[in-house]
């Protein structure tokens, strides 16, 4: 979609949210943005309006379906949502020793997965009645191969794909575009303690990749290319490889 008028970023007070949040930002663009952190929220909001865009932001829990629909809701009593960024999302290690891991794993579906359908699920049947729309869903090249140390979050990647992908297809025909996106490696919060052992990018230029391959609607955005190239790769004898890739990762936390 051309010149979208009024766009949701789910996640928006920080990595790649905040970046697609300022580079969507100019003149005659609303931006409903939404994270938990209101000092973060705030910041960014001031930051897109001064790229001259109008700004509704408020700190909402995408684990909360009420509450989101109740914020979309007001958001398309204001300006009919044009584009959707279903970004927000959590990861850890079951390597932390300090967490208790069964409840972080369902916290892990519950905003990776639940929170994505949380954000779609009142706009789409909207957009449907208008004919027009387009939706970016935030996966990871996680999505492609299981991930030792993080299996929560590759699962529920490899889960908001396959959602998409199905979305897509079914709304197609109703003239609403899906995207799902895939990115490697970003410099973000989430990354910040991480080992990285492929190349990484960071927030704005991802941003920039998902803005202009959006616009032409493809069913999957992902990059960098290079490191999408090796994943699928490996993704084709990953069941021969995950038990050396797993003990490579092992070796790498121990002795970094
Ligand atoms: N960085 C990477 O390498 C990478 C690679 C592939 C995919 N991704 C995906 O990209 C998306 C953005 O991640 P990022 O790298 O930009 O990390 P980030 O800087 O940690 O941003 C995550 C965003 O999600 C929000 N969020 C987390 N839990 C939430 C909840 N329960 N309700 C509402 N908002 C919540 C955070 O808001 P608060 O902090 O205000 O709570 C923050 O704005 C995620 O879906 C992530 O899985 C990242």
């Amino acid at each position: 979609m051309k010149n979208p008028r009024t766009i949701l970023i789910t996640g928006a007070s920080s990595g790649i949210g905040e970046a697609l949040a300022v580079h969507y930002s100019k003149e005659a663009v609303l931006l409903a943005l939404t994270g938990r952190n209101l000092e973060r929220l705030r910041n960014v909001a001031k930051q897109c309006e001064e790229h001259g865009a109008e700004v509704i932001y408020e700190v909402l829990d995408v684990k909360n379906s009420n509450a989101m629909h109740n914020f979309i809701s007001k958001i398309e009593e204001i300006h009919p949502i044009d584009m959707l960024f279903a970004n927000a999302g959590v990861s850890y290690s079951t390597t932390d020793t300090y967490i208790d891991k069964p409840s972080k794993d369902i916290e892990i579906v519950m905003v990776n997965l639940c929170g994505v359908i949380h954000t779609i699920n009142p706009v789409i049947e909207k957009m449907k009645i208008r004919g027009r729309g387009q939706i970016g869903i935030m996966s990871s090249l996680a999505a492609y191969i299981p991930t030792p140390n993080y299996p929560a979050y590759g699962a529920t990647k490899a889960a908001v794909k396959s959602f998409g992908l199905a979305l897509r297809a079914e709304n197609a025909p109703h003239g609403i575009g899906v995207s799902v996106i895939c990115p490697g490696y970003v410099h973000s919060l989430m990354t910040k303690n991480l080992n990285k052992p492929f190349k990484i990018i960071d927030a704005k230029t991802a941003a920039e990749i998902i803005k202009r391959k959006i616009i032409k609607n493809p069913s999957i955005i992902a990059f960098p290319f290079s490191v999408y190239i090796c994943v699928i790769f490996v993704a084709c004898f990953s069941r021969l490889f995950l038990a050396k890739i797993n003990s490579a990762i092992n070796n790498q936390e121990r002795d970094p």
